[in-house]
């Protein structure tokens, strides 16, 4: 099983994607970093904390990290994921609370005592990593590999015409990761990947529903929410899961149809804030990322349902 180090800022798809690493069997989540983003960082702790223990992974530690962006102000999609960002479900709080030590400086000791080891999976905004990076340049070196759901490589975006929420939120701190990215090393899977192949139609959630198990009920009512505001906002029938297809790849790489290896920025400015310049002139710099640009939707979608059939419950 792949050793995993989640930063998420769990809201209602990091959750089902925290099912699919504690559910499918092929992720063993050695910890949890929490960042503010679509939701503040408190709810986002709750939130993870909450997830892990329906999953059976009361024991996975939840440590909160930076309450705000490295330079900007704290913007959150409340409207999209629901107040409390689990589809205003009502769901009981935690049994437990969050574990000692910052997110940052888990960041950069997990990896440190297991070198090459860990896989890290970020979920939300790039502050956590990017702080973590302010104190140790080769901190991305030191895992096996790093998957970011971040961006959207064809411009196709959701907070803003062509920008995607997580770099959006902290564009800074998604160039401090890019200026210390490589290709080999670091793989971001954007909104416009979700958008295509992880759309849940409501064929996909009838399916999820009528599996019945704890896991499969809470993925379906946490994502109600987003449901609405996919079909109000954006005119999609059902809504796409952005989180849970970065984990997938993360889990099962083979999963990735087309991806290319490609320079890429961050544009800071006011109008294109989080949009992503990739530069595909034969004189760029040398690749920092692999850009995802298709997944295999039916083999994603058999991984997620697998993972709540047969996940343990609490
Ligand atoms: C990102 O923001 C949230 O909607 C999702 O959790 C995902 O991390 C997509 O822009
Ligand atoms: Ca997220």
């Amino acid at each position: 099983r792949l050793p995993l180090l989640i930063d998420t800022d769990t809201g209602s798809d990091d959750a089902v994607a925290l099912l699919l690493a504690a559910g499918s069997g092929a992720g063993d989540v050695r910890a949890v970093t929490t960042v503010a983003g679509n939701v503040p960082l408190a709810t986002a702790t709750r939130n993870a904390l909450i997830t892990l223990q329906l999953a059976g992974h009361a024991d996975v530690p939840v440590h909160p990290g930076c309450e705000r962006p490295l330079t900007r102000p704290p913007s959150t999609a409340q409207h999209v994921h629901g107040l409390d960002g689990m589809g205003d479900a009502g769901l009981p709080g935690p049994a437990r609370g969050p574990a000692d030590g910052h997110a940052v400086d888990v960041l950069l000791s997990l990896p440190s005592h297991h070198p090459g080891e860990l896989t890290l999976v970020t979920l939300g905004p790039l502050t956590n990593v990017a702080a973590a990076l302010l104190r140790d340049r080769e901190l991305l070196t030191r895992f096996r590999h790093v998957y970011c759901m971040a961006g959207a490589a064809d411009m196709y975006g959701n907070i803003s015409p062509t920008a995607e929420f997580n770099v959006w939120a902290d564009p800074e701190a998604a160039r401090v990761v890019l200026q210390a990215a490589t290709a080999g090393q670091v793989t971001w899977i954007g909104w416009d990947v979700s958008r295509r192949d992880a759309v849940m139609t409501p064929d996909d959630q009838r399916r999820l529903e009528e599996l019945g198990t704890p896991l499969a009920v809470f993925a379906h009512r946490i994502n109600r929410a987003v449901a609405d505001w996919a079909r109000d906002v954006t005119g999609l029938a059902g809504y796409d899961l952005p989180d849970p297809v970065a984990m997938a790849v993360a889990l099962r790489p083979e999963l990735v149809l087309e991806s290319e290896r490609a320079h890429v920025d961050v544009a800071l400015g006011d109008e294109t804030r989080g949009q992503l310049i990739i530069d595909h002139r034969r004189t760029a710099p040398p690749p920092n990322l692999t850009l995802v640009h298709r997944v295999d939707e039916q083999g994603f979608k058999r991984l997620l349902l697998d993972s709540c059939e047969h996940a343990p419950s609490a």
